[in-house]
C-alpha cells in the first residue's frame, strides 16, 4: 500500500490552528497574568513516547507551557495504549481521578489521545462512563490535534475523531524533546502482520516507511543537540523500505545511519524473526556503531502455538536463526518477548517455551500473560487452561529466567565494559547508572557531570539484574 504523506495543505491547515490557539492563548495571560499549562502523560510503548513528543511539539508552538503536575494544568492529555488490559485500566484509573479535579477546575480540559480510543467500542466505553472527557482523538488524527483542541475550547462541547486512514506520515510536525544524549527515531509507522492476539495493526494502521533522507535529516538535528545514541523504532524494522518507490532495505538504512557523522551507537526495535536477514546479520557484525544487541521476540516455543499466533516461523526457524547471529556476533546481548497462557497453550506448548529459554539463554525477557483484545482473531479461541495454571507457568518461567540473568550477568566479572552514563541510578541515589553497548545497566560510583559521556567501567559486582563496577 502507497504511504501517503499529510500534504503541505493539510499541515498548512494544522498550523492555521496552531496560530488561533497561541492568539487565544495570548488573551488569556493578559487577562490572568499567567500562561495556560499542559500536562501530558503517555502510556505504552516508544511509539507513543514519539506522538507525545510531537503533542507537546505542537502545544508548545501553540503558546502552551508544561507542568508535571496534572492539577494545576489548563488542559490534560493522555496518549493510552491498547496492548493489555491492564494498560487500559490504568487510564480508565487516572479518568476517574480526573473527574473530581474537573468538578473543582470547570475550566479544565481533559484529552485522551492513541492507540487505546482508536478503538470504538472504548471510545463508546469513554464518552458514557467518562463524559467529563472534551477531546478523543485518534492515533490517524494526531497532526489534526491543533484544530480538534480549538474546537474543543471554542464549542464548549465534545469533540470527537476516530476516523481510520490508509495511513498517513506528517514530517512537518514540531517536535519537543527532553535534550538528551538517547534518542528515540521512529522509521516506519504500524504494522501489516497482524499477530492474531495483538491489537496494534488495528490501532496503528497498515506499514508505512518514512523515506530516508528525513530519517537522516532528523538524526543529524539530534546529533547537533549532543545526542549520540539512536534507536531505530518500527513495529517490524525489518520490513522498512518494503512500501517506498525506492530500493532500500531496512540494513542498507543501518549502513547510511553507520556513516552520519556524531553518531555513536545504534540500536533498533523491533526485530521480527520471520523477516531477519542474513544481510542484517552481516550488518550488524560489520557496522562499528551498531550495538551487538538484538531484541528478537520469541512468543512461544511451541510449533502448535506459533501457527495460531500467526508468526511465520517455527522454534527450530528461530533458533536457526539465533545460531547465526551467535555465530557472527559471538558477544551479542539477545532479548525477547514471551506470551503465556495464548488460549490454546496446553502446559506442553509451554514447556517447548521454557526449552527454548534454556537454549537460547536470553540475556533478559519481558514476559507477558495473554490478555483478550476485542476485535482479534484469537479473542475467539476458548481457553485449556486455568488462570490458576496460567499464572503458576508465568511463575515457573520467571524462575528459570532469573537463574539464567544472574548466570548470564556472572560472565561479566572482571570484563571492560564502555557505558554511556544515563545520570544518577534510579535505585541507588549515591550511585550513577549507564548501559553497556549490549544495554546491560551498570552502576558505578561517580560524579554527576559524567551523565551524557562514555566512560570505561570494570565490573567488580555481577547482579541478577544489573552490573555494578568501577570507573578506570
Ligand atoms: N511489534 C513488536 C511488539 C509490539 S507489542 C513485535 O512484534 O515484537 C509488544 C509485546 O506485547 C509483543 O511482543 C507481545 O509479546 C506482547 N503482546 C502483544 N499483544 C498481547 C496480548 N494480547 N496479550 C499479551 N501480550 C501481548
Ligand atoms: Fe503486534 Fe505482531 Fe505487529 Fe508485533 S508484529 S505489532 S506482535 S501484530
Ligand atoms: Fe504501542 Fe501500545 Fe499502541 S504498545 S503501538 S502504544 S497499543
Amino acid at each position: 500500500m502507497a504511504t501517503t504523506i499529510i500534504t503541505k495543505e493539510q499541515w498548512a491547515e494544522s498550523e492555521r490552528f496552531i496560530a488561533k490557539l497561541k492568539e487565544d492563548n495570548a488573551r488569556f495571560a493578559i487577562k490572568n497574568g499567567r500562561t495556560r499549562l499542559a500536562h501530558t502523560e503517555t502510556y505504552g510503548c516508544q511509539q507513543n513516547v514519539n506522538d507525545t513528543e510531537r503533542i507537546r511539539g505542537m502545544l508548545s508552538e501553540a503558546g502552551f507551557e508544561f507542568t508535571d503536575d496534572a492539577e494545576n494544568a489548563d488542559f490534560v492529555i493522555y496518549n493510552t495504549c491498547a496492548v493489555r488490559e491492564n494498560a487500559e485500566q490504568k487510564v480508565f484509573g487516572r479518568l476517574g481521578i480526573l473527574k473530581h479535579l474537573k468538578e473543582t477546575h470547570p475550566d479544565l480540559i481533559v484529552a485522551v489521545c492513541g492507540c487505546m480510543v482508536q478503538q470504538e467500542h472504548i471510545c463508546e466505553k469513554i464518552r458514557k462512563v467518562h463524559n467529563h472527557v472534551d477531546l478523543i482523538f485518534g492515533t490517524h488524527a494526531l497532526y489534526r490535534m491543533p484544530e480538534l483542541l480549538y474546537r474543543t475550547m471554542q464549542e464548549k462541547k465534545t469533540v470527537v475523531d476516530i476516523t481510520d486512514s490508509d495511513g498517513s506520515i506528517s514530517e512537518d510536525i514540531p517536535i519537543l524533546r527532553d535534550k538528551e544524549e538517547k534518542a528515540w527515531v521512529s522509521i516506519m509507522y504500524g504494522c501489516n502482520n497482524f499477530c492474531t492476539y495483538c491489537i496494534v495493526p488495528y490501532v496503528r494502521g497498515r506499514e508505512r516507511s518514512r523515506k530516508p533522507q528525513d530519517i537522516i535529516n532528523e538524526i543529524k538535528e539530534l546529533v547537533a543537540g549532543g545526542t549520540t545514541e539512536i534507536s531505530l523504532l518500527g513495529q517490524n524494522v525489518n520490513s522498512y523500505g518494503k512500501d517506498l518507490d525506492i530500493d532500500i532495505d531496512f540494513a542498507d538504512l543501518l549502513r547510511i545511519v553507520n556513516d552520519i557523522e556524531g553518531v555513536k551507537r545504534i540500536r533498533f526495535m523491533t526485530s521480527h524473526p520471520k523477516d531477519l536477514s542474513d544481510k542484517l546479520i552481516y550488518t550488524m557484525r560489520d557496522c562499528d556503531k551498531i550495538c551487538k544487541q538484538l531484541h528478537l521476540p520469541l512468543q512461544s516455543g511451541s510449533d502448535k502455538i506459533l501457527k495460531e499466533m500467526n508468526r511465520h516461523y517455527t522454534k527450530e526457524q528461530y533458533i536457526a536463526i539465533v545460531d547465526k547471529v551467535k555465530k557472527e556476533i559471538p558477544e551479542i546481548t539477545l532479548t525477547t518477548d514471551i506470551i503465556v497462557g495464548f488460549p490454546t497453550e496446553t502446559t506442553e506448548d509451554f514447556e517447548e517455551t521454557l526449552k527454548v529459554l534454556e537454549y537460547v539463554r536470553y540475556d533478559s525477557i519481558f514476559s507477558f500473560i495473554y490478555s483478550r483484545r476485542e476485535g482479534t482473531p484469537a479473542s475467539k479461541l476458548d481457553f485449556v487452561l486455568s488462570d490458576d495454571e496460567i499464572h503458576k507457568n508465568f511463575d515457573r518461567m520467571l524462575q528459570v529466567q532469573n537463574q539464567i540473568c544472574l548466570e548470564k550477568n556472572l560472565e561479566y566479572k572482571d570484563r571492560i565494559e564502555e557505558v554511556l552514563v544515563d545520570g544518577v541510578s534510579k535505585t541507588d541515589k549515591n550511585m550513577l547508572s549507564g548501559r553497556t553497548d549490549g544495554g546491560k545497566i551498570v552502576n558505578f560510583t561517580g560524579d554527576e557531570s559524567l551523565k551524557g559521556k562514555y566512560v570505561k567501567i570494570k565490573i567488580t559486582n555481577p547482579k541478577q539484574w544489573s552490573l555494578e563496577g568501577e570507573l578506570i
